[in-house]
């Protein structure tokens, strides 16, 4: 069987092709230097669009339709309380931001059914437990550290539940989940974003050139490609916990590490031994290698 996962990966790449805009980075404004109001915006420019996505599915698709589609027939209750979670983040995160919070964008989802829906929420999920285990080394205010863990929690909770029960695959990547630098996490998230309202605050972070590993089968060579930017002597980062492993680009290819599982991703950098937003050059691939229970990777 063909793995939800992989159609994921599909859909996400093919909206990777139709709504990525590479931008010029802007080195103006770095990390180190976030505020956390805006790493509160920032955090709910990615509730803002989960919020919009869970609730555009629901209203999109009836119980009917989830079952007719071969998803559990408690699956789309479930989803509905995953939705009422995002509505408490997004107000939870408003009102502690005040008149400068960022406000709901227009958003393109790529999936048609509930089961495509589903594979997608895997990843965007996924994508965001990483975008906030990422962020939690900016929050200098204690008094938003038990709020954000809260957070991250149910969050990684949806995740599971998501990827495991309803997707019938690895509830969990190994250890240790895998950070996602703010640009990285952003560069995954604004392929859904088509425009947000003017009088939203500009967020310090800025979307990388598209990267491609074409076929990434684990040990095989894979080719790498990316937009506008020259991959050959960089490193492709392989991000699966919290230690990247690097392998150069010769010959315009690496070869994928065989240590990674579950949902990984990729970067192009220029260093071999740090990967932040200051030494990403491309990306982001999401890699999906499900494991059974056994550990045994199920290749579709
Ligand atoms: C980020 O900004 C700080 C303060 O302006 C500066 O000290 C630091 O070198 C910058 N880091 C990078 C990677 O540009
Ligand atoms: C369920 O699927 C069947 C066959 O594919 C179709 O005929 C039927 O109309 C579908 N029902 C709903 C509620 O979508
Ligand atoms: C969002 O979409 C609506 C309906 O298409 C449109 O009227 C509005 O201008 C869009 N807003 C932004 C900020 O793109
Ligand atoms: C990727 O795999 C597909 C199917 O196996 C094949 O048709 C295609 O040529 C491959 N692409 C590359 C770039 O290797
Ligand atoms: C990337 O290259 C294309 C074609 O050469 C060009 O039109 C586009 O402006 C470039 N984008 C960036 C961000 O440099
Ligand atoms: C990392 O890059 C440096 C050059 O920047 C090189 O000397 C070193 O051999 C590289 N290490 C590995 C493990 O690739």
């Amino acid at each position: 069987m063909k793995s939800a996962s992989v159609i994921a990966y599909a859909i996400l790449v093919g909206a990777a092709a139709a709504f990525v805009v590479p931008q010029a980075r802007d080195n103006s404004m770095n990390s180190t230097t976030i505020d956390d109001t805006s790493l509160l915006n920032y955090v709910l420019t990615l509730k803002n669009l989960e919020n919009a996505f869970y609730a555009g599915a629901l209203n999109s698709f009836t119980q009917d339709d989830f079952v007719n589609d071969s998803l559990p027939t408690w699956s789309r209750a479930r989803f509905e309380q995953i939705a009422e979670h995002q509505q408490a983040h997004v107000d939870l995160l408003s009102n502690a931001i005040g008149s400068g919070a960022a406000q709901a964008c227009n958003y393109t989802f790529p999936y048609t059914s509930p089961s495509t829906f589903a594979a997608l929420a895997e990843v965007i999920s996924g994508v965001c437990v990483s975008a906030f285990v990422g962020a939690a080394q900016y929050i200098t205010s204690s008094d938003y550290l038990t709020t954000a863990a809260a957070v991250l929690s149910t969050e990684a909770r949806h995740a599971a539940w998501i990827a495991g029960p309803v997707n019938h695959q690895n509830a969990w990547s190994g250890a240790l989940d895998t950070p996602l630098s703010l640009d990285a996490a952003y560069t995954l998230a604004s392929q859904y974003i088509s425009g947000c309202p003017s009088s939203n605050p500009t967020l310090p972070v800025t979307a990388f050139s598209s990267l491609t590993i074409a076929n990434a089968s684990l040990g095989q060579a894979s080719t790498v490609t990316a937009n506008n930017v020259t991959v050959e002597g960089k490193y492709v980062a392989f991000l699966s916990g919290v230690t990247p492993t690097f392998v150069q680009v010769v010959g315009g290819q690496v070869v994928v590490p065989t240590t990674i599982m579950g949902t990984s991703y990729a970067v192009l950098t220029s260093s071999n031994v740090s990967v932040d937003d200051s030494t990403i050059t491309a990306g982001v691939v999401v890699l999906q290698f499900p494991y059974n229970s056994n550990g045994a990777l199920e290749i579709a």
